[in-house]
């Protein structure tokens, strides 16, 4: 008899991101008349820049004429794009050969279908809170997940447990939801606890691009020993604002190897079966993100997102909330006000002032009492939402 895959079963009911959309919606419904103050979802408000758009009218342009046309692009992606990716690592010190950079349609494709190169038998560290699709996409393959739980004692960044082992370990930094980043010497640590145990670890970056301070690497192969036991996994969504125009790229070092199996041949030979590569289209407009006028314009975008952390930043400050993030940050993640959980912080700001972030329990098990804003949004709309904030908690 055919037996589905009843890890399904294990699941929450619904995708976190999806029950926010879904309570909202219903407010919505509820209420035609209110304007909702979307600090939830961390999708971005901005169009894509210039360079982009223009790099995409013109593969448009090749797809309708004779000579420049293209069908299958190569599944690892365009050699053009790969290049593209790993000049742009130079500007952190990390040298990449093109064949260590896999161009994917997104990160979240990518941190699933990358789990198809480990055994089912691995355990998987999982830091909490975390982004919900690292616990969701290990129970769905059956694999046993340790969670290491976090505080504010520890400003949220955790060094590796001396008691616990195990073979996978998801790093997130900047991380989401707290929005706190490792520095050199604590991704040393994970980094030579990976290395000495013969785990990988799966580094998350997809928030690279708001880091200012020096001391935070952008990359975790900026740390010696990085590529014997890490994959980096990146997305041109938050940088570039391609939320809805996907495109993503994971970097696995062709160094590193388990059981004498190397993860560089296996992801390439995994791409083979798995996809037929990301669209032409796409692949043009993101190889205009890495020219100098993409990466100068971008960051025009950037400011923005940071000038609105600012401003929810300067309102926690005004009511005396705590929080941590913003910084290095698109996410500010705050201690909900008088012991409030965070569904209940949520029903809270919806109702009575229509803004909404996400309550620090859809995290995980330790997110509970916290609650996630991001500072993607419009920026009269942040503004909006800050006042309003600030009236609200005073
Ligand atoms: C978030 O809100 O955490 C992000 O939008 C998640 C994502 O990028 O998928």
């Amino acid at each position: 008899m055919l037996k589905p895959n009843m890890h399904y079963t294990e699941l929450k009911d619904s995708y976190l991101f999806n029950t926010i959309y879904r309570k909202t919606a219903e407010y919505q419904k509820a209420h035609p008349e209110a304007k909702i103050y979307r600090m939830g979802v961390g999708d971005v408000s901005r169009p894509l820049c210039q360079t982009v758009i223009q790099a995409l009218h013109q593969a448009v342009e090749d797809q309708a004429s004779m000579r420049n046309f293209h069908g299958y692009m190569p599944e690892s992606g365009a050699p053009e794009l790969r290049r593209a990716v790993s000049e742009y690592y130079k500007r952190f010190g990390v040298h990449l050969g093109a064949d260590e950079v896999f161009v994917s349609s997104g990160a979240c494709d990518d941190l699933g279908d990358i789990l198809e190169l480990f055994d089912q038998d691995n355990t998987v560290l999982v830091i909490e809170p975390a982004y919900p699709e690292y616990v969701d996409t290990n129970i769905l393959a059956g694999r046993k997940v340790l969670h290491l739980e976090t505080g504010a004692d520890n400003g949220f960044l955790p060094l590796p447990p001396a008691d616990r082992k195990a073979d996978i370990i998801y790093l997130c930094s900047p991380n989401n939801p707290t929005g706190a980043a490792y520095d050199r010497e604590q991704l040393k640590a994970w980094v030579d606890y990976a290395n000495g145990q013969g785990a990988v670890i799966l580094f998350d970056a997809a928030y690279e691009v708001f880091i200012e301070d020096p001391a935070i690497p952008h990359s975790i192969f900026e740390i010696e020993g990085a590529k014997t036991c890490a994959i980096e996994i990146c997305s041109l969504s938050k940088t570039a604002g391609f939320t809805g125009t996907r495109l993503g790229y994971t970097v696995v070092p062709r160094l590193l190897e388990r059981m004498g199996v190397n993860f560089n041949t296996m992801w390439a030979r995994n791409r083979e079966t798995r996809t037929n590569g990301v669209s032409y289209i796409l692949q043009k407009g993101a190889a205009a993100v890495f020219t100098p006028e993409g990466l100068e314009q971008i960051q025009r975008n950037i400011a923005v997102y940071k000038e609105n952390a600012r401003v929810l930043m300067a309102a926690f400050d005004r009511v005396g909330i705590w929080y941590c993030g913003g910084k290095n940050s698109p996410y500010i993640w705050l201690k909900c006000p008088e012991g409030m959980g965070g569904w209940e912080f949520f029903d809270y700001l919806l109702n009575e002032i229509q803004v909404v972030g996400i309550p620090g329990e859809g995290f995980g098990e330790c997110g509970k009492g916290y609650f996630r804003f991001s500072a993607f949004g419009d920026p009269d709309d942040t503004k909006e939402a800050a006042d309003r904030l600030c009236k609200l908690l005073r």
